[in-house]
């Protein structure tokens, strides 16, 4: 079974690291890495490959940036005929980047069956440009593995055949305990200069919504840099983000740094984190702030609370299940809220189901089967 498996950004990675190396302990699969070059630079793309043990991609097609539009039509312009060529028994694609939509409508039009591992996630905000590649790839797709029973409900409403719903778990926590022994030596909190058990905050944006408007950005951190006078924060910084604050004259570390220690206050603008770092960095905060929907998924399952500065979520199981309190855009809770939630910690019901490590093997399994029942009834 030709398996086509396509990625694009940073999130996308750490989903198809434990995907691919089910897939190559599994004799019937051959993979085909394709990386549609969304994110090019080191620490968004290749570091991650290197930590992540991820093959070379057989194929970096090398869109790199641009509008949504051009992104979008890029990757589909130069996937088709790698696709046309291979002619794969299924393309696979995770998450919702712009790259997850490209290809899904590359094959789908090529007329070649489509999985979706993520599927079924809605934020229900239409502003969003992921819940628009959720909900096009989700429509388009023949299999849809989904992380959480929200997903289920949301696509039987849309009207997808449930025969074609596999409920799987999440293979981003498959990802977490997989490299678990390896973020556990990471030696992030030594390099900011802070001790075991000190307690810090991280920090991360990237939503266009939150960052694109120099004035919102501004009073997100005028309220951070408050909240930084009673407990450090560590912001690794997105590259767009980055050139924005850059430009507004904010002053960046480079890592790692031991000439200027983390000081007890004050906000450590680093560039952005490799995995096993930002893994690391997370597991000890005593709180995160996010606008990221990995990072939810990754502070429920390690049990960090979790604080989402938007006014939605597509994973609701972070909620119910988890440690996440979605908390909206408005900078003058911030300090109020965490202080609220260093105070009180919420308390964490355990992972939500199936988040086990053992969801790209699930995964794996029924698509081997399916295969297989598809050969023998032809
Ligand atoms: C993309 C995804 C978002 C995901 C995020 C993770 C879409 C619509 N958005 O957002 O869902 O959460 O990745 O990071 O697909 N840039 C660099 N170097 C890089 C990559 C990007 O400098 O390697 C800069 C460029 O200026 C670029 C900007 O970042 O224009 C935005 O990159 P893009 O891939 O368009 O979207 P992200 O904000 O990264």
């Amino acid at each position: 079974m030709r398996i086509v498996n396509v990625v694009g950004a940073r999130p996308n990675f750490v989903k198809m690291a434990p995907l691919i190396s089910a897939m190559r302990r599994h004799s019937g699969i051959r993979p085909t890495l394709v990386h549609t070059g969304q994110h090019y630079d080191g620490p968004m793309s290749q570091q991650f490959f290197e930590e992540l043990e991820l093959q070379s991609p057989d194929f970096n097609v090398g869109v790199g940036s641009g509008s949504h539009a051009m992104q979008t039509a890029e990757v589909m312009r130069r996937l088709e005929p790698i696709l046309d060529t291979l002619r794969p028994d299924l393309v696979l694609v995770v998450g919702d980047v712009n790259s997850t939509l490209a290809a899904a409508l590359t094959a789908v039009k090529l007329h070649i069956p489509v999985a979706h591992v993520e599927a079924g996630l809605r934020s229900f905000d239409r502003a969003m440009p992921e819940e628009i590649n959720r909900l096009l790839t989700d429509a388009i797709s023949d299999v849809l593995f989904i992380t959480e029973e929200s997903g289920r409900e949301n696509l039987l409403r849309e009207g997808i055949a449930p025969e074609k719903i596999h409920f799987v778990g999440n293979v981003m926590i498959d990802a977490l305990e997989a490299f678990r022994e390896r973020w556990e030596r990471s030696s992030i909190v030594g390099r900011l200069g802070l001790n075991d058990g000190d307690p810090y905050v991280v920090l991360t944006l990237h939503r266009p919504s939150n960052v694109d408007d120099p004035l919102s950005l501004t009073n997100f951190l005028d309220a951070f840099h408050e909240l930084a006078r009673q407990i450090p924060i560590v912001f690794p910084v997105h590259p767009r983000v980055k050139q924005q604050l850059l430009r507004q004259g904010y002053l960046f570390r480079t890592m790692p740094d031991s000439r200027e220690p983390l000081h007890r206050k004050g906000i450590a603008y680093l560039d952005a984190l490799g995995y096993l770092d930002f893994v690391a960095l997370m597991s000890r905060a005593r709180l995160v702030f996010t606008d990221s929907g990995g990072v939810q998924e990754e502070t429920t399952f390690l049990g960090i609370p979790c604080l989402t500065l938007r006014d939605t979520t597509e994973r609701p199981a972070t909620v119910t299940h988890g440690t996440n309190r979605v908390i909206g855009t408005e900078p003058a809770r911030i300090v109020d809220e965490a202080l609220r939630c260093l105070d009180e910690p919420p308390r964490r019901n355990g992972p939500p189901p199936l988040w086990d490590g053992q969801a790209a093997k699930r995964i794996v399994g029924i698509l081997v089967n399916d295969h297989t029942a598809a050969a023998a009834a032809a």
